[in-house]
């Protein structure tokens, strides 16, 4: 991945498919003023066979352990694929409320073998003094990548929990963002190997704002963000988009 991506993580704040349409309407003809960034958008599941725009990512918040089956309400990663996701978020701790290490693990198989970019969240709820959540994340990923055969559609979002959902002025400091991203990519090196684990993308997200965005590009070592509620607002993901562009 050359240019730096931008994830809007719409959860359930754009939830309209007019809402959405006019989110991407303006998106696009921005889009060309803003090349060396990629947008994607993580739309609620009912939107993604609705959002059809060439000059975005459309992909899931969330996608079922399960390739098929009785289970009640899940949709599949191929499910997704086939109402034209081009990816899924995995893990995000809103849905680790409820979703173990276990389901995290399936999924992210799934996803993988489904032919679609898996985005993995991992983070730690709290930080210590003695440095345990630097164990708790790498726990989180060895836990999840431990079935897996390929990674080249792997991308890793850091989003610390504590920092989920504030604003910029409590997000992460950027020197700990790069702390954090070269502890990933360590972890990730030792259980996949050095020349795969180079190759994964690793973001930021948690109250990543106009504000702060600029910084933690620059300072945070990361290829790009994963933005909650900045990205609801056209204006204020056109404006991280804009600070990410090369
Ligand atoms: P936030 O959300 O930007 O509102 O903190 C990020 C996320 O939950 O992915």
């Amino acid at each position: 991945m050359k240019k730096l991506v931008v994830i809007a993580n719409w959860k359930m704040n754009i939830g309209s498919h007019k809402e959405a349409a006019r989110f991407l309407s303006g998106l696009r003809r921005k889009m060309r003023y803003l090349r060396g960034t990629e947008a994607w958008i993580a739309a609620p599941s009912t939107l993604i066979p609705l959002l059809k725009n060439p000059s975005v990512k459309i992909g899931a918040q969330a996608v079922s352990a399960w390739n098929g089956g009785p289970h009640t309400g899940e949709v599949s990663a191929e499910m997704l694929k086939n109402s034209g996701a081009k990816f899924s978020i995995i893990g995000h701790s809103e849905r680790r409320e409820f979703e173990d290490d276990d389901a995290v693990r399936k999924q992210l198989s799934s996803v993988l073998s489904a032919g679609l970019t898996a985005v993995l969240c991992v983070g730690e709820k709290e930080r210590s003094t003695d440095g345990s959540h630097f164990n708790y994340i790498e726990g989180q990923i060895k836990s999840a990548c431990s079935d897996i055969k390929h990674t080249s559609r792997l991308v890793i979002a850091y989003e610390p929990v504590w920092a989920i959902g504030k604003s910029a002025q409590e997000a992460m400091r950027p020197a700990e963002v790069e702390e954090m991203a070269i502890f990933i990519r360590k972890t990730l090196s030792d259980i996949l190997g050095r020349a795969a684990a180079a190759k994964i993308p690793i973001l930021y997200g948690g109250s990543v704002e106009p504000i702060n965005a600029r910084e933690i590009i620059a300072e945070g070592g990361v290829k790009g963000l994963l933005v909650g509620h900045a990205s609801a607002d056209l204006n204020l993901f056109l404006e991280i988009l804009k600070i990410c562009r090369k």
